[in-house]
């Protein structure tokens, strides 16, 4: 392989060719999302970065980030962490009318760097429905989240922020109280290719504690954070803190929507689910509805079993502050 392609460049892998191999090969999403050995694409991966050192026109930044990938992928993988990818796309024609068709872009992949051991690297190191859903939300409302500056708050691994960094929001600050899951939700948006230029940042926020830096969101989101009563209270303070930081302090003096907040939930604890729509009833500054959701999206990911499982036990709250002096 590595002869037929330097082949093209004259016996040389070119910058183009280099381009090529990146685009074509390794980061095309049927490719990415079907890794077969990912021992046998580190090795091939180190045969073309060595190829590229010795071309007139060096490695290129692109195959410099993919050997730099697999090498993690293999050393995570060793350690009891892996890579995955997912693809998402149009989910099909009959949805033209929502808006949305491939030509947006609304279809590509996510890779998330996870931990095998539920024990090791808290709960935010894993891949759980309801973030999925929300992400899929996200990049099938694009016109709701663009341009918005969004908290995510119990992000885990990140995949709701690297949707809302797709979509185009202003800003968005991915929070989780677990520093593994923050540590590692920062890798995945690099994974991703998504940083600070971008606006995006992560941040350790226990919801006990009072956001530092006092974000002011138009939108807060959070996904699978309804499963332990003992984080109810401390949920519904820091969703509070937010909303009212954002109506005191957001938009200096520019024309904002009030803000609000969107957990996604899989009903699988129905007592603690109980217990977050009483308590977010009968709270002195919040109102709370359900939101319907729809069973099928514009964007959808391929594929993902569980979540198709889980599609018909998924919830979307809604949180906002009371009007002054209103009723629920
Ligand atoms: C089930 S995971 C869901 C992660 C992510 N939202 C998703 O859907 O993939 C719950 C997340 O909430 C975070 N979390 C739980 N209690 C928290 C608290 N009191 N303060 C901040 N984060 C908390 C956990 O660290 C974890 O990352």
């Amino acid at each position: 392989m590595l002869e037929r392609l330097t082949s093209l460049g004259q016996g040389q892998l070119s910058a183009e060719v280099q381009e090529w191999v990146v685009g074509a090969l390794m980061r095309d999403p049927y490719h990415a999302s079907h890794v077969i050995d990912v021992d046998y694409h580190r090795r091939l991966c180190k045969a073309l970065f060595a190829a590229a050192e010795r071309s007139d026109d060096g490695v290129t930044d692109a195959l410099a980030d993919e050997f730099q990938k697999r090498q993690c992928a293999v050393q995570q993988s060793r350690s009891g962490w892996c890579q995955k990818v997912w693809t998402y796309g149009v989910t099909g024609p009959a949805l033209g009318h929502l808006g949305t068709t491939a030509s947006d872009g609304a279809s590509g992949c996510i890779a998330l760097g996870l931990s095998h051991d539920m024990l090791a690297g808290s709960t935010g190191c894993h891949e759980w429905e309801a973030g999925f859903w929300l992400a899929e939300y996200v990049l099938s409302n694009l016109a709701a989240f663009a341009g918005k500056h969004c908290v995510e708050l119990g992000c885990g691994a990140g995949v709701v922020g690297v949707a809302l960094a797709r979509v185009g929001a202003a800003s968005v600050l991915c929070t989780d109280g677990s520093p593994e899951a923050v540590a590692n939700c920062d890798a995945n948006l690099r994974l991703n290719g998504v940083g600070a230029g971008d606006n995006v940042r992560t941040a350790l926020l226990r919801w006990e504690d009072d956001p530092a830096g006092g974000p002011t969101p138009d939108c807060i989101l959070g996904a699978d954070l309804l499963y332990d009563p003992r984080a109810v209270a401390p949920l519904l303070h820091a969703v509070t803190w937010l909303l009212q930081n954002t109506a005191s302090h957001g938009g200096k003096g520019e024309r904002r929507a009030p803000a609000a907040a969107l957990i996604a939930t899989v009903e699988r604890n129905p007592d603690t689910l109980a217990l977050f729509e009483r308590e977010a009833e009968r709270h002195a500054f919040l109102q709370a509805r359900r939101v319907a959701v729809p069973r099928v999206q514009a964007v959808s990911w391929h594929e993902f079993e569980a979540l198709e499982a889980a599609r018909p036990r998924l919830l979307l709250h809604e949180l906002a502050l009371r009007a002054p002096g209103g009723q629920s």
